[in-house]
Order: C-alpha cells, then sequence, then structure tokens
C-alpha cells in the first residue's frame, strides 16, 4: 500500500466519508485509479478488512460482514461516478485540443472572366441572335464527306489540299492512306448537318473551333475559331446576302464601320466572295468568305435548288478579339498566361 492511500478503517463512518471525499475530489483518472486500487484492488484495503472478518467472534462476523458490504459499495458507487464524471471531462479536454477551425477566412477572392476568345464568340452570338439566327453545332472530328465532298470539293479537287487537314486515325483509307476522319478545317460542315437535320427555312450560325496543319506564329494556330452563318429560303439573292453582312458590321462594330464585297473563289458558294470592313479612319480589314450556297452544296444537303436558295458567310473570330483589344500575336491567346489573360 502506498503512503499516498495509508489503509483505513472501513467500519469507521467518519474515515469511509472521508475516503470518499477523496474519490470526489480526485482531480484525474490517475489519481482515482490509484485510489481505487489501494481501496478496492487485490491487495486492498477491503481484501484485508475481509480476511480480518475471520478472526473475529462468530457473533460478531455477521454484522461486520454486512458493514463492510455496505462501505464497499458506497466506495465502489463513489468510484464509478468519479470516473464517469472524469472521462467527460477529459474527452472534452481532448476534443478541444484536437479541434479544427474550419472558418478560417482567407481573403483572396479572384473573380474571373471569361476569355477573350469566348467574350467576342458570345458578342457574335448576341448579334446575329438579335438579328434572328439560331445557334447551330457540329463536331469538330469530322468526316471528310461534311468537311470536303458535300462542300462541292470532291476527292482530288485541288481546294483540299489547300486546307492542311489534319487526319484522324480512324475510318478506312482512301488510295493515298488518308484516312475518312478529320478535324474539320472550317465549320462550314455544320451547313451540310443543318440543311440533312432541319427542313428550310434556315437562318443559322454556328461558331467553333477549327484545325489545321500549320505552324503557330503570330497569324496563325493550328487551333482557331470561326463562326458561320447559312440562310436557306425562298427567293435569297446577292443583295440579301451584302445586307445582312451589311447589317452585321454595324450593330457588332458600330455606327461609322462599313462593308463591301470583293469577288473570290470557294467551291461551295457561287458566286463567292471576300468581305471586307472598312473602319471609321477609311482602312480596311479583311474579314471572311461568302457566296450563294452551291446548288451542288444544296443538294448534298438534301435541299431542292429548284425551290430554295441560300448564302453562307464565314470568318475567324481570334482575329476579331486581337482586333478589338490590341493585341498583336494570336499565340498569346493561346498561351494561357494569367498575366495576359487578366487584363481583359
Ligand atoms: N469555309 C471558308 C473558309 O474557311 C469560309 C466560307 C464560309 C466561305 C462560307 C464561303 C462561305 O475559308
Amino acid at each position: 500500500m502506498s503512503d499516498l492511500h495509508p489503509p483505513i478503517d472501513l467500519a469507521d463512518a467518519a474515515a469511509l466519508s472521508n475516503l470518499i471525499d477523496q474519490v470526489h475530489a480526485a482531480a484525474n483518472s490517475d489519481e482515482l485509479r490509484s485510489i481505487e486500487q489501494a481501496h478496492l484492488g487485490k491487495d486492498s484495503t477491503i481484501v484485508r478488512a475481509r480476511k480480518a472478518l475471520g478472526s473475529l467472534p462468530a457473533d460478531q462476523r455477521k454484522d461486520a460482514g454486512r458493514a463492510l458490504n455496505e462501505a464497499r459499495e458506497q466506495l465502489e458507487a463513489a468510484v464509478a461516478a468519479r470516473g464517469t464524471a472524469l472521462a467527460e471531462a477529459e474527452r472534452e479536454v481532448q476534443f478541444e485540443a484536437e479541434r479544427m477551425d474550419l472558418t478560417e477566412f482567407v481573403d483572396y477572392s479572384p473573380v474571373g472572366h471569361a476569355h477573350i476568345v469566348t467574350q467576342a464568340w458570345e458578342e457574335l452570338e448576341d448579334v446575329f441572335v438579335g438579328m434572328g439566327f439560331r445557334v447551330a453545332e457540329g463536331p469538330e472530328v469530322e468526316t471528310d464527306w461534311h468537311n470536303f465532298d458535300a462542300l462541292n470539293i470532291p476527292k482530288g479537287h485541288p481546294a483540299r489540299d489547300g486546307f492542311d487537314t489534319i487526319y484522324v486515325n480512324y475510318g478506312p483509307r482512301d488510295q493515298e492512306g488518308r484516312s475518312n476522319t478529320v478535324l474539320r478545317t472550317h465549320t462550314s460542315p455544320v451547313q451540310i448537318r443543318t440543311m440533312l437535320d432541319q427542313e428550310p427555312p434556315i437562318y443559322v450560325i454556328a461558331p467553333g473551333r477549327v484545325f489545321r496543319r500549320d505552324t503557330a506564329d503570330a497569324t496563325h494556330m493550328p487551333v482557331f475559331h470561326q463562326i458561320e452563318g447559312l440562310v436557306i429560303d425562298r427567293h435569297i439573292s446577292l443583295a440579301d446576302l451584302a445586307g445582312t453582312i451589311e447589317a452585321f458590321t454595324t450593330a457588332y462594330f458600330g455606327p461609322g464601320f462599313s462593308s463591301r464585297l470583293r469577288p473570290n473563289h470557294f467551291p461551295f458558294t457561287e458566286p463567292s466572295a471576300e468581305f471586307d470592313i472598312q473602319r471609321p479612319d477609311g482602312s480596311w480589314l479583311e474579314l471572311g468568305g461568302c457566296g450563294m450556297v452551291h446548288p451542288n452544296v444544296l443538294r448534298a444537303g438534301g435541299v431542292d435548288p429548284e425551290e430554295w436558295s441560300g448564302f453562307a458567310f464565314g470568318f475567324g473570330i481570334d482575329r476579331l478579339a486581337l482586333m478589338k483589344f490590341g493585341v498583336d500575336d494570336l499565340r498569346d491567346l493561346f498561351t494561357n498566361d494569367i498575366r495576359f489573360l487578366s487584363q481583359f
């Protein structure tokens, strides 16, 4: 028995009550456990008191035994109660120590914005939707039929070479070993898909990503963006095309800007033109290509050229973004340096 917990006479009510006070005052579980061991454990007050019962005269043994049991019960109850209270308090302390503050506030709240190409893309959509166009879509991985044949560029046509096409390793090959699957080189295949998909009248624009086997430099990227326009209706003429380009020019660029068409050639339009935008200072910007949809293209799209006619146009989106924000290297748009992009 340790000096800390000298044996007591359990039959002595004052000594017992004093011991119970000690139990209630135990400062922690360790202290409580040592009191418990000293008085209730193997070599303890209680064990010795029980042994001592044997040496009592028989007539006193029974009462002394009962008193001892009562004392033990009281002591045990006190130890159990204090044990529960201490365990709870100790758990509380541990919780407090291990608590994590998840409410920490870091004053860093960067608000991003759309990429300038996306901004230009969305503005173009807004302007054309305002003019009555719907937005159409097509896949970026395209069949060479949609990208070329249906657009009046049959296999072996020299115009195919001008496109620097990226072929995808998928589908059957031609005699020269090229697959029939390409990354679309322009948004014009969406003309075909839209005609096959819906009856005229058709008034759609189709912005999207296009791909060409080009080395990146200040004015070229192997991936860039175009927006296509397609109108198919009855009695559509070149005047409607010119008027639409002109209306778009003032709506998008603002008053003081105007447009002109210059004769050009595309296999999918006849006649074809290049269209330019004149800035208020008189200078010209070449924007894109356009023309009346070729009858072969209408037929490929399942549209009867005797009944319907239409026009199409297409131009690059990236250059508009460059111009608008005064950037002079196309590559800056796609390096995605946040310090560059966050300026706009
Ligand atoms: N698809 C042509 C190009 O990429 C542009 C164009 C579209 C021309 C529609 C005429 C009509 O250059």
